[in-house]
């Protein structure tokens, strides 16, 4: 039995990762993308995304675009590790549909609300401005979604953007605010648990051998990333962001969680958008959102080559 997904993404190379990780799972009914601000402008991730949803076989996805800046702060993109197109040195053309009619905001508010309670998962791969004006716009929303999955955030990694910051959070963290703080049940993939999903030149080469353009094109995002991954920190390898909460979404039991108060600074000047991640809970606290602590890596990617096999 599949179960109901959105996912909110900036396209962005991690995010193509995600996207057909989830679009070659039949565990997860893909109702639509929405897609926002983040890596790159809104034009280029909703341009992207629609790509995505074609190479994959499915451009009867429909695909909303939605907040082209965040809610208060001035837009940060991160273009230097995905390419000034968002999909690295994909020989991208243009796709052949158009944007879904409707705003995302109002798309996710749509689909939900049209469904039974708990029914419809949400995936949150950039920044969270849309879903966070979305809760805004319909207070009932964090109570009929079922789990949100979020890449974002970084206890014990230290940032990605900043010394304290990882970039979704940091790009828009008064719409992390507003999500994480909607009692909404969050469970959160930050860079402790992504940057131990490392694409490993041999990893690269499992998705290489597999079969069908989706496994080619993935191959070819995966290189740019090591190659710009090598350059900027010397590793061996990208972290895989976006796949991590997809792949939760599909087998849970390739990740270990824990309970957690997750805050997120939305003031200071020099740790905007650091998460705390609080596990000592008080005495019966029992927070609706929950931390990645550990993943097991090679199983991701082994779920990652069986999705593109079902791709063409
Ligand atoms: O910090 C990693 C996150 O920022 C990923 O979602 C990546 O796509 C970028 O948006
Ligand atoms: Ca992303």
């Amino acid at each position: 039995m599949s179960r109901s997904l959105i996912i909110d993404c900036d396209p962005g190379v991690d995010d193509a990762v995600a996207l057909f990780l989830a679009l070659g799972a039949p565990e997860l009914d893909v109702l639509a993308v929405t897609t926002v601000a983040g890596n790159v402008g809104l034009d280029l991730t909703t341009r992207n995304a629609r790509l995505i949803v074609e190479r994959a076989g499915r451009g009867d996805i429909p695909v909303h675009a939605g907040c082209d800046r965040p809610l208060v702060r001035a837009p940060v993109e991160a273009g230097e590790f995905h390419g000034a197109s968002g999909l690295g040195d994909w020989a991208v053309a243009e796709p052949a549909r158009p944007p879904a009619p409707g705003h995302a905001v109002q798309a996710l508010i749509d689909l939900v609300m049209a469904r039974p309670e708990g029914s419809v998962d949400l995936a949150i791969l950039g920044p969270m401005t849309n879903v966070a004006l979305a809760m805004r716009l319909e207070p009932r929303l964090a109570g009929r979604l079922g789990r949100i999955a979020v890449m974002g955030g970084a206890r014990s990694a230290g940032g990605n953007i900043t010394a304290s910051a990882e970039y979704n959070i940091f790009a828009d963290p008064h719409a992390a605010a507003v999500v994480l703080g909607s009692g909404a049940e969050v469970i959160v993939f930050g860079l402790d648990v992504t940057h131990a999903v490392l694409a490993t030149p041999e990893r690269i080469e499992m998705i290489r051998a597999t079969s069908g353009d989706a496994a080619a094109a993935t191959a070819d995002l995966l290189d740019f990333s090591a190659r710009i991954e090598r350059a900027a920190v010397g590793r061996a390898g990208a972290p895989m962001h976006d796949p991590c909460p997809i792949a939760w979404l599909i087998r849970p039991e390739l990740f270990e969680l824990r309970p957690a108060r997750i805050a997120v600074e939305t003031t200071s000047p020099l740790t905007l958008g650091a998460t705390a991640v609080e596990f000592r809970l008080g005495q019966g606290e029992a927070p609706s959102t929950r931390w990645a602590v550990a993943a097991d890596a090679q199983r991701v990617f082994d779920l990652l080559a069986t999705s593109l096999e079902r791709l063409p």
